[in-house]
């Protein structure tokens, strides 16, 4: 027993410290599989013993039931929020008002991030993550603990042992994220989330801990709460001890020792705050010194020591001049504003998102309506508000039409469906789609058949479904506008590649509703071959972890057509291989890069930053985030950051990407 215990420590303690390595630091040392049979060893053993589970154990995590709701709690000092000001002026008059109230003191002040999430407090009482709440009305809040558990960069067992420690934080969710989900979300037909911070705040609100995991937030640790055993004479101190504890912490806080030098600050962060991969509303200014925070202490609301710098909000106004359709992949017709061209945050909007009919009918938007635009994540234009005060009567109401503009078929709204859908599956639009998803990147990965070619291909009649994209020729497709021998040949070099794509990818590249790259590598793993996948039954896919009620029904309702069925055999006829790889053995795979550390930076043409990874790893090497003297090369997209420049100045190799592609074909 007491072997079974050390063994579960010891394997607790090195997956915390994966952990850390990759949500904390960005900068992981082991490959994923390396990670997942870490933890494939630790739930193995916790199963066996079950009386061993701790709750600080990284299996936790995943772990956790839905709730039927959600225990109130009451924070231990109350969450104060923060006032806010404007411009210049107004950051002038708050450190003029913090050196009155200090009797004209000197005050340095610490600037953070304003990340535009939700306030979550957790506590932890001799190094072990006790509980984690949502802010509430500042004084209770809501006990989320489990869901704050799947947050990987929040450690569960602290790095310095402290008897009582509270901090606090906002957890968020990345730009890539939150376009990501809403596309997903738009595509079955579920509404959007108007920006990350309301899909931050439903992600962690929900019951059912395992679907806050699939959301893939994020936290930054910004202050203490209440605490036992520690002190510290400053707030950036208190900072650099969190960070020391492991915690998250941003990067980019910023002692000053004048407000002067805080304003330039704030307004380069106006400029720069696009770049950031996450959205903030502004940045928070603190009196560092904790002494002088307790002198100047608290209104009901808010401290007196800080404040909110806030960013105008960036808007725009600009004219509906027409709503178009657009069907998808999957058949959901989303309209679309064309408006006239505006500024608005760093480029020129000419189109905005509408989502959904409900959307249209909730803010009565009309064809000529002048209106109010913003970028949801700072990215995806939307009609904020539509300007009725100008209205002048000429304005025409929108109605989603009947049926499919493209193909004239029938379209549905489904009941819980906030999306009406065509019905035909052989529309054309759906089928364009289809294809372009199909070659993409993630999914077949066919280099040179991009939307001009798909295009030209369905016009000249040459093929009509993904699998005739196997049945092409030479001949066919030099006689294409645009096409010179060169990229012709190319072009079946890449298709015919495809045919021994890894069968995760043909699942991805199918389209199954709701069956994204991730459940299309469970079901590989799970099923390996398209045969048994085919033969899935309902019950036998719910019963595999993360593949859900809707995942599962998705999937039998996609093989239970005839048309699909026919697909998958033509494919298979073509020769695109169904799974199925005779496993090579361990050891007999060349390692040409083993031992060798790489850093990707810029954009890549042939792979996207997951594949390459891939292929690093396969071939043994390594792939980390920042670049050191211990990194071994650094492989070069186009328009490479500050990484680039930093690994010239270490004298690092550089590959670019064509030289990289050689390099593996070793
Ligand atoms: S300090 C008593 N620092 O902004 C001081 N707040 O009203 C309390 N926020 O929802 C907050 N980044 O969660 C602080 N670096 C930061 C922050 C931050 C975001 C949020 C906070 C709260 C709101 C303040």
């Amino acid at each position: 027993m007491k072997e079974v215990q050390e063994k579960l420590e010891k394997l607790r303690a090195e997956i915390s410290y994966h952990d850390y390595r990759y949500y904390v630091l960005d900068n992981p040392v082991i490959s994923d599989a390396q990670y997942d049979a870490l933890m494939q060893e630790l739930i193995k053993l916790e199963k066996q013993y079950p009386e061993l589970i701790t709750p600080d154990s990284p299996s936790m995590r995943i772990g956790g039931q839905p709730r039927e709701g959600f225990a109130t709690l009451s924070h231990r000092l109350p969450m104060l929020s923060l006032a806010n000001v404007m411009g210049e002026e107004e950051l002038l008059d708050f450190d003029r008002r913090v050196r009155t109230s200090l009797l004209n003191e000197k005050a340095e002040y610490v600037v953070e991030l304003k990340v535009d999430g939700l306030a979550v407090s957790l506590w932890y009482e001799d190094g072990i993550l006790k509980r984690g709440a949502t802010r509430g009305d500042g004084f209770t809040g809501e006990d989320i603990t489990p869901n704050l558990k799947t947050i990987r960069s929040i450690p569960l067992r602290l790095q310095k042992p402290v008897p009582f420690l509270e901090v606090r934080g906002e957890a968020y969710m990345t730009k890539e994220t939150f376009l990501k989900l809403n596309k997903d979300r738009v595509e079955v037909g579920e509404p959007a989330f108007a920006n990350p911070r309301n899909a931050a705040a439903g992600s962690l609100r929900q019951l059912d801990p395992a679907i806050t995991a699939s959301r893939k937030l994020n936290i930054f640790i910004y202050g203490l709460g209440d605490y036992r055993g520690i002190d510290f004479a400053t707030h950036a101190q208190s900072l650099n001890f969190l960070k020391e504890a492991g915690f998250p912490v941003s990067k980019d806080f910023r002692l000053f020792k004048d407000i002067k030098e805080v304003v330039e600050y704030c307004r380069w962060w106006e400029k720069q705050r696009f770049n950031l991969p996450y959205t903030i509303d502004g940045l928070v200014v603190k009196v560092n010194s904790l002494v002088q925070q307790k002198r100047l202490g608290a209104t009901l609301k808010s401290p007196r020591w800080a404040i909110a710098y806030k960013f105008p909000a960036e808007q725009a106004q600009t004219k509906i001049k027409d709503i178009t359709i657009k069907v998808g992949r999957t058949g959901v017709l989303t309209p679309t504003a064309i408006l006239e061209p505006v500024h608005l945050a760093g480029t020129t909007v000419t189109r905005a998102t509408l989502h959904n009919e409900d959307m249209i009918k909730e803010k009565d938007i009309r064809v000529g309506d002048k209106v109010l635009v913003h970028k949801a994540g700072e990215i995806i234009p939307e009609v904020l508000e539509v300007l009725k005060a100008e209205r002048r009567g000429t304005e025409e109401p929108f109605v989603m039409p009947a049926k499919c503009p493209v193909c004239q078929s029938k379209v549905i709204r489904l009941a819980e469906e906030a999306a009406r859908r065509c019905t035909n599956l052989t529309c054309p639009a759906r089928q364009r789609e289809g294809l372009i998803h199909f070659a993409s990147r993630g999914a077949m990965d066919i280099a040179g058949l991009g939307q001009a070619t798909i295009d030209n291909l369905l016009k000249t009649k040459l093929i009509s479904d993904v699998a005739d994209l196997y049945c092409l020729k030479f001949d066919d497709l030099v006689s294409l506008e645009r096409m010179g021998p060169k990229s012709a040949q190319n072009l079946l070099a890449a298709i015919e590649k495809s045919k021994s794509n890894p069968f995760n990818r043909l699942i991805f590249a199918l389209g199954i509703i709701h069956v994204g790259e991730r459940a299309s590598r469970i079901l590989a793993e799970r099923f390996g071959s398209m045969e048994r996948l085919m033969k899935a039954t309902f019950e036998e896919l719910v019963a595999i972890p993360e593949i859900g009620p809707k995942i599962a029904a998705s999937i039998t309702a996609f093989f239970d057509l005839e048309q699909n069925r026919q697909l998958i055999a033509k494919l298979a006829r073509s020769g695109v291989k169904m799974g199925e790889e005779p496993a090579k053995k361990k050891g007999e795979e060349a390692k040409p890069l083993l031992n060798k550390t790489f850093v990707v930076t810029g954009t890549l043409k042939n792979f996207t930053r997951g594949q390459v990874q891939e292929i690093i790893q396969k071939l043994g090497g390594r792939v980390t985030s920042s670049v050191s003297k211990n990194i071994d090369y650094i492989l070069v997209g186009e328009e490479p950051g500050s990484k680039y420049t930093k690994a010239l100045t270490l004298g690092i190799s550089v590959l670019r990407e064509d030289e990289f592609l050689n390099f593996i074909k070793i």
